[in-house]
């Protein structure tokens, strides 16, 4: 009875897959949570709300002016009730909602107003799911937090085949339950993360860098920290908004970088490298902005900057666990497994950066986890959901070394 004493909202909206939703209830209620319905005027053309209320032992709510209680204004009582709020299915309609704060019926008003953090199981047909409409709405709401379970590829209820499927009702109640219980598995473990990009200067005015946004070192500094490890934050230059409760510390060239991370290195138990820093710098920098030369073309020198990870590598002790990246454009594993092995790391995670939704300024992944006992790939998915993924591995890895 894992979720004794957690309430779960749960709104259904008019999509096919309602009917999967009743079996959520149903395995919700077998965990000990209590669990409260709302459910969209079509989800109850759908599926009778009479079901979902016996499985879920109370009311169940479709009208905005239906009263509980005399003085009781039910869309704030759920909102506030709410230890999570779950729309399983999400239809497009419900996700442009909930993206632009619209509030028009029980699920929307009580999805406004709730401070509860909320999970999202998208359903629709393929060609709703792809629309930029619909893409963009999802963007909106992962920048806000909402976090999202599937959809998955697959045939449709309309006939097509491809993504829009919802997620099979056990993963819809372990991603509640990542939510209700995170786990603590990193308790009493120092965690050194990089990320962003660095700039190298060639006067006051101009810079040699790359597009790393932090998105994903900060997605594994804040999945880290959830965790139960005491998370440091060594970043570059950054375009995403860091982690509140990460403590960071700034840099801006591969040098700082290095001399940041190299000086805290013997400190952690687990670092995990996925900034970007420039692989080389200008031979000469220069003090005043430089000036045109009438048509005749300049030469620059650029001399190499340390490897960070290879340093990092090369002091490593047996009781570390260390994790790169390698952000390739071909030949992905065979470069990367080079870097694994060159870098003396335990674990490196592949992206082809070519690749639409992976690598740079974008909220997803896909990523091959890289051991030297083999590779595990991972599709595309949130840069949150492959950060879990990759503390997984290392949690799995520190078993496995002091197993020996
Ligand atoms: O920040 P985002 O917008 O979310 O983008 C994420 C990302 C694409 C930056 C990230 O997923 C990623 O791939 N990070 C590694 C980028 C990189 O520098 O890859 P690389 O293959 O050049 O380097 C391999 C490893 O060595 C990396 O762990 C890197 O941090 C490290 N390195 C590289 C150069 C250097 N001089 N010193 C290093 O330590």
């Amino acid at each position: 009875m894992r979720l004794t004493g957690k309430t779960v909202v749960l709104g259904v909206t008019g999509g096919i897959a309602a009917y999967k939703s009743v079996e959520v209830v149903s395995r919700l209620r077998k965990k000990g949570a209590a669990v409260r319905v709302i459910m969209t005027e079509n989800a109850a053309k759908l599926v009778a709300p009479l079901t979902f209320e016996t499985l879920s032992n109370g009311p169940v709510s479709v009208d905005t002016f239906a009263r509980e209680g005399a003085f009781d204004v039910q869309h704030i009582t759920l909102a506030k009730a709410a230890d999570v709020f779950v729309v399983a299915p999400a239809t497009a309609n419900i996700l442009a909602k909930m993206a632009w704060g619209l509030a028009d019926d029980m699920l929307s008003t009580t999805l406004l107003a709730t401070k509860a953090p909320v999970l999202v199981a998208p359903a629709m047909n393929t060609g709703m799911w792809t629309a930029e409409a619909t893409q963009r709405n999802c963007e909106i709401l992962r920048e806000r937090g909402v976090r999202f379970v599937g959809p998955e590829g697959g045939f449709l209820a309309c006939g097509d085949e491809g993504a829009g499927r919802m997620s099979e009702p056990a993963a819809i109640v372990e991603a509640i339950e990542a939510i209700l219980c995170p786990k603590r598995d990193l308790e009493g473990l120092r965690v050194m993360v990089t990320a962003g990009a660095t700039r190298e200067r060639l006067d006051p005015v101009r810079f040699l860098s790359n597009d790393s946004s932090g998105k994903m070192g900060f997605a594994i500094a804040e999945a880290a920290k959830e965790r139960g490890a005491e998370t440091l934050l060594v970043c570059g230059v950054t375009t995403a908004e860091a982690p509140a409760d990460v403590p960071l510390v700034r840099v801006e060239s591969t040098q700082e970088l290095y001399e940041a991370v190299t000086g805290r290195a013997g400190d952690m138990d687990v670092i995990i490298q996925a900034a970007a820093p420039a692989d080389y710098r200008f031979a000469q920098r220069f003090p005043e902005k430089l000036k045109k030369q009438s048509g005749a073309p300049l030469t620059l020198e650029l001399v190499e900057n340390p490897d960070i990870a290879a340093a990092v590598g090369k002091n490593k002790r047996s009781s570390q666990t260390l994790v790169g990246f390698a952000a390739e454009t071909e030949h992905l594993r065979e470069n990367a497994k080079a870097k694994l092995k060159k870098k003396n790391l335990d674990l490196i995670v592949a992206n082809d950066v070519t690749q639409p939704g992976a690598g740079f300024n974008v909220d997803t992944n896909i990523a091959a986890l890289i051991t030297e006992e083999g590779i595990e790939e991972r599709p595309l998915q949130s840069k949150r959901a492959l950060a879990e993924d990759i503390l997984d591995k290392v949690v799995e890895l520190r078993k496995r070394a002091k197993a020996e």
